[in-house]
């Protein structure tokens, strides 16, 4: 709101309170996981990140955490400090009763209902930093654990991680016939990421060849995300590994003989997972791609990792609701041309994220012409 920028030691404070919130991400879901630090005399007198609803604000932790010391300090908050009354009470008044003289915000909050907290602030007689401009690194840093998060206020729908696995010569399955396609500290480094997001999605035809899990394994963390299959007619065994408690299937309204369909659907009931039907495809086949995901939104999933064969990962891609694409390539694999495995979608600018290895692999991230939410 001034012109003022953070301090260097706001700055340090920011990059804390960001890496704190982090990890948070699908524990608070599909509320944004933010990092708050009270700082009085360039000491850290409280901080804390938001906790799991129903629980309080990060903000509102950092407070208590800093008692008295909160008065005359100055909050530095990941996001603007919400304004409204939610499942909680607005930050903005906690932030103006505990007497906090200064708060230096890095990201803006997106969410109609719950922004004006900068401005609320300032009214109230508090020097107010920020939000950071969009070119900021710090602003940078904190958009991308907030990413899921954003993308759900803007775009109705979860963040969308597309991750496919080919060997040099561009091919999806593994030509020794061994499970995977690539190595371990590749499928680690997939557990490490299933463990940061809401859901993992598939296609059934994924289901129906590899019988997967979709669940996080040798990682440690609280967090398990629901797998999620694009299945338009039931086609999921209800004997496959990913029928279970929590898991989502979305299919297109049921086609065919009513009571068979009718039957397939309550025997996955009977298994947990719940059967979300929403229009068919364009074509007529599968599920429509937007308001699968928007049904997926509608059950506070903000975030996804798909890991779906061709068909979907092609459709995924079509439809332009990929928001990150991460190439795995067994190098060892086949003998085409390495660039050509690692290069982005044809005919689309995509940037380069980060690029690197995992054990025998290579590993390379892109961000569509467009950018993430
Ligand atoms: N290398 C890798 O990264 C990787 C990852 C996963 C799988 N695979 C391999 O890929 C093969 C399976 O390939 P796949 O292409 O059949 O798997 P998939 O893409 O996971 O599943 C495709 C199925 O998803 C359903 N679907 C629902 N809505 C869709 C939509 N809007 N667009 C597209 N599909 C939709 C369709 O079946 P309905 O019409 O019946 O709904 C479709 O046949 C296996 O060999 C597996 O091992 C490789």
């Amino acid at each position: 709101m001034s012109g003022a920028r953070p301090n260097p030691t706001e700055r340090a404070a920011l990059a804390r309170a960001g890496a704190m919130a982090a990890p948070h991400g699908p524990l608070v879901s599909p509320n944004p996981a933010v990092g708050c630090v009270l700082l009085a005399d360039g000491n850290v007198v409280g901080e804390g990140v938001t906790q799991p609803p129903p629980g309080p604000h990060a903000e509102v932790v950092a407070l208590a955490a800093a008692g008295s010391a909160a008065q005359g300090a100055t909050a530095v908050v990941t996001l603007e400090p919400c304004a409204h009354h939610g499942r909680t009470p607005p930050c903005t008044d906690a932030l103006i009763a505990a007497g906090v003289a200064r708060v230096v915000i890095a990201h803006p909050d997106p969410h109609a209902i719950a922004a004006g907290g900068a401005r609320r602030l300032a009214d109230a007689g508090i020097e107010v930093v920020g939000p950071l401009p969009d070119d900021d690194p710090f602003r940078g840093a904190v958009a991308g654990a907030l990413e899921g998060f954003l993308c759900a206020v803007r775009r109705a729908r979860p963040h969308v991680t597309l991750k496919l696995a080919r060997t040099a010569d561009g091919h999806v399955t593994n030509p020794t016939g061994a499970r995977w396609v690539t190595g371990g500290a590749a499928r680690r480094a997939v557990h490490r990421w299933r463990a940061a997001v809401d859901g993992v999605l598939v296609g059934v035809g994924t289901v129906l060849a590899d019988d997967p899990r979709l669940d996080v394994r040798d990682v440690a963390t609280d967090h398990q995300p629901r797998p999620v299959v694009l299945d338009a007619t039931l086609r999921t065994p209800p004997t496959a590994r990913v029928v279970r408690p929590g898991t989502v299937l979305v299919a297109a309204p049921a086609a065919g003989d009513p009571s068979r369909q009718r039957h397939r659907a309550e025997r996955l009931a009977e298994q947990g997972v719940e059967v979300r039907r929403v229009a068919a495809g364009p074509t007529g086949r599968g599920v429509d791609l937007p308001a699968a995901l928007g049904a997926l939104a509608e059950l506070g999933m903000v975030s996804l990792l798909a890991e779906p064969g061709p068909t979907l990962a092609g459709a995924l891609l079509d439809a332009e609701l990929v928001d990150r694409l991460v190439l795995h390539v067994a190098v060892g694999l086949g003998d085409g041309p390495l660039d050509g495995a690692l290069a982005p979608p044809p005919g689309a600018p995509w940037r380069t994220e980060r690029s690197g290895g995992a054990g025998a692999d290579a590993v390379v991230h892109l961000l569509p012409p467009t950018g993430a939410a």
